[in-house]
C-alpha cells in the first residue's frame, strides 16, 4: 500500500524488493516507479523508459547502470543520465528504508522538460522518424504547452527544409501541414494528435543552412519591386524574386506582396500549373495563423519558387489556350459582379464539353454578364465534386487529378479574398483549363443536380447509417459507399455527424497524408455551397476517394502508443489494454 507524509511517500515493504530483484509500483493513473535493491541499496526511478516506454524493471543493472531490456538505451541508476545521445535522461528519486519500509521522495511531477522535448520534435522533423513526433509532441501537449508554439517550431522547419531541400512541388508540404491544422482543430485527444502528426510528417526531412537573404541596397522601393517581380515570373526567373520580396517586407510593404503573388500566377502562361493558385493560398493562410515574422523565410522562398517557376514549351492545346485566355481577359470590364441569378447549367455544360474555346467563353460571358465571383467559383466547386462522385473505379478513377480541380476551384475564394474579384475571375479560367485539360478521364457532362440513389440503403437509424457508411470505407466497398452517403443524406440524418465520422475513418487510415487537403476543403465547402441541390456530391465524393485509394494498413499505433506515454504508462501496459 502507498502512504504518504510530506513529500516522502511509502511504496513498498522491503520484503517485497529481494536483493538483486526490481519491483513496479503504481502512484495514481497511469504512471509507475521501479524500485531496484542493489548490493543492499535501494534505488527508485520512473518505470519508463523514456526511449518508447518499456517498463525498466525489466532492465538489468550492472556496475550501477541500468540497462532497458527493448533497445539496450542504458542509464546511471542514481542520477538518470541516459549514455545514448538520443534518448531522455531517466527520472530519478532519493529512496530509504525505514524499519523495513521502502520511502522515496517523489517530490513534485511539474513539467519542466518542455525545452529537452522541443527539441526532440526536432530530431523528429529532421529524421522523419514518426514515433519520435509522436512521442515529443505528446509529451509537450501533456506538458501544458500550447499547441501554437509546436506548430511554430515545425512551420520553422519546414521554411529551413524546402528552402534547402526542394524547389516548387514543396507546395504539398505547406498543403499537408496547414490542412492537418485546420482539420485537427476540428478533432480532440488522440485525434487531434494523429492530424497534428501527419501535418508535422508531412513538414520532415533535412534542413541545412542556407546563406541568409538580406534586402536589396537603397534606393529601392516597392514602385521598383513590384514590376521586377513581374518580370521575373514571366521570365521564370525564381531565385531573383526572393530578394525583391524580402526588400519589400523590411521596406514595410508586407501587406501587398501576396496580392502581387497571386497577380502573377493568374495569368495566363501560368495555365497548367494549378498547384501554384492551392499552394500560395495555404502560404496566406500560415501568415494569417501565424504572422509575418514567423512564416517569411516559408512565403518568400516558396512563393518566389511558385511564381518564378520554369514553365517550358507549351504543347498545343496549352499555346491556343494560353492565346485564348489573354484575348478574352481583353474583353473584361471591371464593372460590378453581383448576379447570382444566371444558367448554371449552360455554364456547367460549356466549361466540362471538352472544348476549351466554348468553356473560356462561358466563362467570358458569365463574368460580363455580371455574375458573382462566389457564385461561379461554387459552381466549380461542386462540379469538381460532382465528377468526383461519379468517376468509374474499375478503371484508373484519375483521383489526383479530380482533387486538384476541387482544391483548385476552393483555393479561388482566398484568392479573391487576398487578391480581390479581378484576380480571382482570372482564376475562373484556370480551373475551366483544367477541367478540360483531364479530358482523359471520359466523365460525361451533366446538370448538377442531385445525384440518383441506385443502391438500397436501409439502415434503422442515424447510428446504424454511420455504421454502415465507415464499414464499407474499411472493407474498400467503393461500388457501395457512394450510395449509401446518399441514402443517408436522404433519410435527413446528420451531415455533420457523417462528416466527422469520415474524417476520423481518413485520419486513422494510412491515406490521411493524401487526403488532408480535399478532406479540408470538403469540411469548408459544405458550408461554403449550403443552397445548392448538388451540395450532396461533396460527401459523396470524398467517401468514395477515400474508400478507393485506401490501403487497410494500420497507421495508429505511434500515435495511440505516444498518448499513453505522454500518461506515463509503460509499453507492456499500453498493450495489455
Ligand atoms: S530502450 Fe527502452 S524502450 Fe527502447
Amino acid at each position: 500500500m502507498v502512504t504518504q507524509e510530506a513529500e516522502w511517500t511509502k511504496l513498498a515493504d522491503l520484503s517485497e524488493v529481494p536483493l538483486g530483484e526490481a519491483k513496479a509500483v503504481q502512484i495514481g493513473e497511469g504512471r509507475s516507479i521501479a524500485l531496484f535493491n542493489i548490493d543492499g541499496k535501494l534505488y527508485a526511478t520512473d518505470n519508463q523508459c523514456p526511449h518508447m516506454g518499456y517498463p525498466l524493471t525489466r532492465g538489468r543493472v550492472r556496475h550501477g547502470i541500468l540497462t532497458c531490456d527493448w533497445h539496450e538505451r542504458s542509464f546511471d541508476l542514481e542520477g538518470g543520465g541516459c549514455f545514448n545521445v538520443e534518448c531522455d535522461d531517466l527520472q530519478t528519486f532519493p529512496a530509504e528504508v525505514r524499519g523495513g519500509e521502502i520511502w522515496v521522495e517523489l517530490g513534485d511531477w511539474t513539467y519542466r522538460r518542455k525545452a529537452e522535448h522541443l527539441s526532440l520534435l526536432w530530431e523528429g522533423l529532421l529524421s522523419g522518424d514518426r514515433w519520435t513526433m509522436s512521442k515529443a509532441i505528446a509529451l509537450l501537449l501533456k506538458g501544458g504547452v500550447a499547441e501554437v508554439e509546436i506548430v511554430e517550431l515545425v512551420l520553422q522547419h519546414l521554411g529551413r527544409h524546402i528552402a534547402s531541400s526542394h524547389g516548387s512541388e514543396a507546395g504539398w508540404d505547406i498543403a499537408r501541414l496547414m490542412n492537418g491544422l485546420a482539420v485537427g482543430r476540428r478533432y480532440n485527444d488522440s485525434d487531434r494528435l494523429i492530424a497534428l502528426t501527419t501535418a508535422a510528417s508531412a513538414s520532415s526531412g533535412g534542413a541545412a543552412e542556407r546563406l541568409e537573404v538580406v534586402p536589396l541596397p537603397e534606393p529601392v522601393g516597392w514602385e521598383n519591386i513590384e514590376p521586377w517581380v513581374r518580370t521575373f515570373s514571366r521570365d521564370g526567373h525564381s531565385g531573383r524574386i526572393e530578394r525583391c520580396l524580402f526588400t519589400a517586407y523590411t521596406l514595410g510593404d508586407a501587406e501587398k506582396i501576396l496580392p502581387l503573388l497571386f497577380e502573377c500566377t493568374v495569368e495566363p502562361h501560368f495555365l497548367g500549373f494549378s498547384d501554384n493558385l492551392i499552394s500560395l493560398g495555404y502560404l496566406s493562410e500560415a501568415v494569417d495563423e501565424f504572422g509575418w515574422e514567423k512564416a517569411s523565410e516559408l512565403v518568400f522562398n516558396l512563393g518566389s519558387k511558385l511564381v518564378g517557376r520554369g514553365r517550358g514549351e507549351p504543347q498545343r492545346f496549352r499555346r491556343d489556350a494560353i492565346g485564348i485566355m489573354r484575348e478574352k481577359l481583353s474583353e473584361l470590364e471591371t464593372g460590378e459582379k453581383t448576379t447570382t441569378d444566371y444558367d448554371e447549367d449552360a455554364f456547367v455544360n460549356a466549361v466540362s464539353s471538352v472544348d476549351v474555346q466554348r468553356a473560356f467563353d462561358a466563362v467570358t460571358s458569365a463574368l460580363r454578364g455580371g455574375v458573382s465571383v462566389d457564385k461561379l467559383i461554387s459552381t466549380l466547386v461542386i462540379l469538381s465534386a460532382d465528377r468526383m462522385a461519379r468517376t468509374p473505379v474499375n478503371v484508373d478513377a484519375g483521383w489526383e487529378c479530380l482533387t486538384t480541380e476541387l482544391n483548385l476551384a476552393a483555393s479561388l475564394r482566398t484568392v479573391q479574398h487576398i487578391a480581390g474579384d479581378a484576380a480571382a475571375a482570372k482564376g475562373i479560367f484556370h480551373s475551366a483549363w483544367l477541367t478540360f485539360d483531364n479530358r482523359w478521364l471520359n466523365i460525361p457532362s451533366r446538370t448538377l443536380t442531385p445525384l440518383p440513389v441506385e443502391v438500397e440503403f436501409n439502415a434503422g437509424s442515424e447510428e446504424e447509417g454511420l455504421q454502415q457508411i465507415t464499414n464499407a470505407i474499411e472493407t474498400l466497398n467503393v461500388q457501395a459507399v457512394g450510395g449509401q452517403v446518399l441514402g443517408y443524406l436522404n433519410a435527413g440524418y446528420s451531415s455533420e455527424r457523417l462528416l466527422h465520422a469520415l474524417g476520423k475513418a481518413i485520419l486513422w487510415d494510412d491515406t490521411g497524408m493524401e487526403i488532408l487537403p480535399t478532406l479540408r476543403t470538403v469540411l469548408d465547402e459544405w458550408k461554403n455551397c449550403a443552397g445548392h441541390p448538388a451540395r450532396n456530391q461533396l460527401i459523396v465524393a470524398l467517401a468514395r476517394y477515400a474508400t478507393d485509394i485506401r490501403t487497410n494498413k494500420d497507421s495508429q499505433s505511434a500515435t495511440t502508443t505516444a498518448m499513453r506515454f505522454a500518461e506515463g504508462r509503460t509499453t507492456v501496459e499500453i498493450f495489455d489494454d
